[in-house]
């Protein structure tokens, strides 16, 4: 094997997601923990402190005190050398969140054992199942009273359409959490409290029929586990890594990320059931990431990390062999020859300069502007283009009312500009002009920046209305259908992206399934690949 290919074999490229609070940050903190990229626990989560180094670039995020953007960690565990994408886990999170996960290639979905599948879980699972990349669950808040395991497991299953199976099984929760039985080797991990992970834990392993079990559990619990177990074995889907692998079964896990209970066992598990990098489908085949020339994809763009230079960031996924600081690359869509300008990497909190990276790493590059999301950079000689970056519903329309009408070129160039980093998607009336235009986000925080951006870098004042739509479709066969001549609903209402795609907007779901039922041959889509 080469010294690139060994580099390549031992990354693994996931994302996180979760609904707010269900403890990724946390889980993230004790990842590198492990890893030793970070000496104390704490130190990526001061929502105040560490997260605003990493990306202190905005004052709305200063203000909000969240993170408008998405970031990666790259650190090194067990040989494996792991990248992290962060989706942001705020209410407002934004299309870049969906974005990212374009960019994994595992998931791995953390779950509040007291709440079960969350609103924004259910979304970015969809996202994850679309991709049909594998998902590990890690039901987290052991140490705190739970639900029933068997119902968590049955809302998983029910809301979110995924078998699962769990690897290891929790022995009670709240204050009579024991540890967890592993299935595999049926043996019990047992749960010390580390007082919030500041002291070292003792995790101890006993076997079942060890004698000494008695002391961690009482009779009742371990009446209970036989019994669970036994209905568990006869009830659960059977370990399947093919099915794993496709995304078609979700293996579980057990335990409490503050007090890191579980969290190494979980680690070394997902290591081992997930593969290096995948191969990505490109218009000329299917990329093998072992190939040896370079090749990559822009899956984000973040603007205005030096607000004095206007400057933008493209954050790239490299897809296939090594990337040398100074290397020229051809820039498919661009047409043109270039070398990327200071690469960036983030390791733990820092950004650093990157000398090389390898396939499933992530780079982030200096952007003049002439990079679009879903752009492929490769080795010059090699002209193929990576599969596009879907365009995601947004959930929340406003209409965008310009104060001055002296700066209409300034705000068409605005918010023209600003739609093409991926922040807003914007939409005309289907029969109009440009002269009204409808803002669609998929986080409310995106129409504060449209506005704050436009203020500020575009010396323009927009008034935004927010329309009641939550729902858009796009129309898959739209060479079949006249859009003008559809029946829809009293709150549909026709529109058209940029690109003059036919969208319909409405207010609530309803709506989509009656539309559909008045018009036979119309056939709708959630995403759009075009
Ligand atoms: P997020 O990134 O998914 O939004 O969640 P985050 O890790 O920030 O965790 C949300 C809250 O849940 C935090 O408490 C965190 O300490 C707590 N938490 C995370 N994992 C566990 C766990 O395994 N057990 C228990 N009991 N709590 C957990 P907070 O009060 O919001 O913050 P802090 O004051 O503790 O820092």
């Amino acid at each position: 094997m080469t010294d690139y290919t060994k580099e390549i074999q031992k990354r693994r490229t996931f994302a996180i997601i979760s609904h707010p609070d269900a403890g990724k940050t946390t889980l993230t903190e004790k990842f590198l923990l492990y890893g030793g990229a970070i000496n104390l626990a704490g130190s990526v989560k001061g929502k105040a402190t560490a997260r605003h180094a990493v990306s202190d670039w905005m004052e709305i995020e200063k203000e909000r005190g969240i993170s408008v953007t998405s970031s990666v960690l790259q650190f090194n565990y067990d040989g494996y050398c792991i990248n992290i994408l962060d989706t942001p886990g705020h209410q407002d999170f934004s299309e870049d969140t969906y974005r990212t996960l374009m960019a994994a290639d595992s998931a791995v979905m953390v779950i509040d054992a007291s709440k079960g599948v969350e609103a924004q879980t259910r979304k970015l699972f969809k996202v994850c199942a679309m991709r049909h990349i594998p998902i590990f669950t890690f039901i987290n808040k052991m140490d705190r009273d739970a639900n029933d395991t068997f119902e968590l497991l049955d809302d998983i299953e029910k809301e979110l359409g995924i078998p699962t199976c769990p690897v290891n099984w929790p022995i009670g929760s709240g204050k009579k959490f024991r540890g967890v039985y592993d299935r595999d080797t049926k043996k019990v991990l047992t749960f010390s409290d580390t007082m919030k992970g500041t002291k070292e834990g003792h995790i101890e392993e006993i076997d079942i029929d060890d004698a000494k079990i008695d002391e961690v559990m009482d009779e009742d619990q371990k009446e209970q586990l036989m019994d669970e177990i036994e209905l568990l074995d006869g009830a659960s889907a059977e370990f399947d890594m093919e099915a794993v692998s496709c995304g078609k079964l979700s293996p579980v896990f057990f335990g409490s990320a503050l007090t890191n209970f579980g969290v190494e066992t979980f680690l070394q598990h997902f290591l081992t059931m997930t593969t290096s990098p995948l191969p990505r489908t490109a218009d000329c085949g299917v990329i093998d990431p072992m190939t040896e020339e370079f090749s990559a994809f822009v899956f984000k763009i973040q603007a205005n990390m030096n607000k004095a230079h206007r400057d933008r960031i493209a954050f790239m996924r490299i897809c296939s062999g090594k990337f040398d600081a100074g290397m020229e690359v051809y820039h498919v869509q661009g047409d043109k020859k270039m070398r990327l300008s200071q690469p960036q990497q983030m390791m733990a909190q820092d950004r650093h300069i990157v000398e090389e990276a390898y396939a499933g790493d992530i780079i982030g590059v200096f952007d003049p502007g002439i990079f679009s999301i879903g752009d492929t950079v490769c080795t010059p000689g090699k002209k193929f283009a990576y599969e596009g970056i879907p365009t995601f519903a947004p959930e929340h329309f406003a209409r965008v009312r310009l104060l001055d009408s002296m700066k209409r070129k300034q705000f068409v160039k605005g918010v023209n500009q600003i739609a093409q980093e991926g922040a807003i998607q914007i939409f005309q009336e289907y029969m109009g002009g440009m002269e009204e235009i409808i803002v669609g986000v998929v986080g409310v925080l995106q129409f504060d920046v449209l506005k704050y951006r436009l203020e500020n870098e575009y010396n323009v004042d927009i008034r935004l209305e927010n329309l009641p739509y939550e729902h858009i479709r796009w129309i898959a066969n739209k060479e079949e259908v006249d859009v003008e001549k559809l029946t829809g609903t009293s709150d549909m209402k026709k529109v058209k992206d940029m690109k003059g795609n036919p969208l319909l907007l409405f207010v609530n779901s309803w709506s989509v399934g009656m539309t559909l039922d008045r018009n036979e041959n119309l056939k709708l889509e959630e995403f759009s690949k075009n």
